[in-house]
């Protein structure tokens, strides 16, 4: 089938639904998914039938490169239900682009635009009851592709999978962070694929983080691999500083994600006339903020955590607690991007798209 067929999207529907069995009040992150999920293949070179289907596990060759190399990516988006039961993406055209942008890094083949934007559309109708509104509701969307071509040289793949999930989600986090900054790991050096949504990027976090968690912080704040001296990223999230009254937050490089949450906060934080500065952020000035008493505030920014604030953080043995301040940024940034999210508020940014 060639590239220009794949303009329609077969349906096959579930034969009985699975909605009745979720409790929505208590959703753990990640763990619950709708009846249908969406599916486009990659064979010799040409994208095939795009389809929805019910949800299921598949099977793959055990010697598929996913397995053996790593060759997969993915994003993280959310969908929201307004007041009149419409459905709403927020900027999903960032995502699509960065997944392409992932794609190549990866040596994978782009996702025509229709597939993914047209076969998220449809799914997310399909399976509309899913989406609940307020409360803190969302429907986390993970689009992801990986190899499915087998054999275990290490070339990429000829072959692929695209699918995405439909997962109803609450808060990420429960609350407060506490993180350790890294002193030896790292999770993007230049010229590698930090930039990328790569699996392996999330996969490498797991064993640092897990000697964070033994020492009672449940995330790290990673610094740049060729100095340690650089603030970059916490966790899964972007991060933002407030030294004062001005947002700090690292440019975009080789080695720190294009995070669609972190330039949103960014314009928004602009327009609430809050000063803002992209530019490195060095250990040595927090920790120096830190004994002045003018580090105000430290939150990470991505789509599944949305702000979250940390609540201190440990570099060099020593922990530095934040301050409990009134009139936080992060909590004016968050009410304003979750309320224009949920179309509470006015789009003034035209960020929102109708499903
Ligand atoms: C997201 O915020 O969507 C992410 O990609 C983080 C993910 C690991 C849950």
């Amino acid at each position: 089938m060639s590239t220009t067929q794949a303009n329609k999207i077969e349906i096959i529907k579930a034969a009985t639904s699975k909605i009745n069995e979720v409790d929505f009040d208590n959703l753990s992150f990640g763990a619950v998914f709708t009846d249908h999920l969406f599916e486009c293949d990659y064979i010799n070179g040409e994208w095939q039938q795009p389809v929805i289907k019910p949800y299921a596990p598949f099977l793959l060759d055990p010697s598929a490169k996913v397995f053996h190399y790593g060759q997969a990516i993915f994003e993280g988006m959310k969908a929201y239900k307004d007041d009149n039961d419409d459905v709403w993406l927020f900027r999903p055209d960032e995502n699509y682009k960065r997944f392409n942008t992932s794609a190549l890094r990866m040596a994978m083949p782009e996702v025509p635009e229709f597939v993914f934007m047209e076969g998220l559309k449809q799914l997310l109708k399909l399976d509309q009851a899913w989406v609940k509104k307020g409360n803190g509701s969302t429907m986390y969307i993970r689009p992801f592709m990986i190899a499915t071509g087998t054999g275990v040289v290490a070339n990429p793949s000829e072959d692929y999978k695209f699918m995405i999930l439909l997962s109803p989600a609450k808060a990420y986090y429960s609350g407060e962070v506490k993180v350790l900054i890294a002193e030896h790991f790292s999770r993007a050096a230049n010229g590698g694929i930090g930039a990328a949504k790569a699996a392996g990027n999330y996969a490498a976090q797991f064993y640092p983080t897990t000697l964070a968690n033994k020492e009672g912080f449940q995330q790290v704040i990673w610094t740049d691999d060729a100095t340690h001296t650089k603030l970059e990223e916490a966790g899964t999230m972007n991060v933002f500083f407030r030294i004062n009254d001005t947002l700090l937050t690292a440019p975009v490089s080789e080695r720190i994600l294009d995070g669609i949450t972190r330039k949103s906060l960014i314009d928004m934080a602009k327009k609430e006339g809050i000063s803002v500065e992209v530019r490195p952020v060095l250990v040595s000035e927090l920790v120096e903020a830190s004994k002045n008493g003018t580090l105000k505030e430290i939150f990470g920014a991505g789509t599944a955590a949305v702000v979250n604030p940390i609540a201190g953080y440990s570099y060099k043995d020593v922990y530095y607690e934040l301050p409990k301040i009134e009139n936080s940024f992060a909590s004016l940034l968050k009410e304003k991007l979750t309320s224009l999210q949920n179309k509470l508020t006015e789009d003034t940014f035209g960020w929102t798209v109708k499903v």
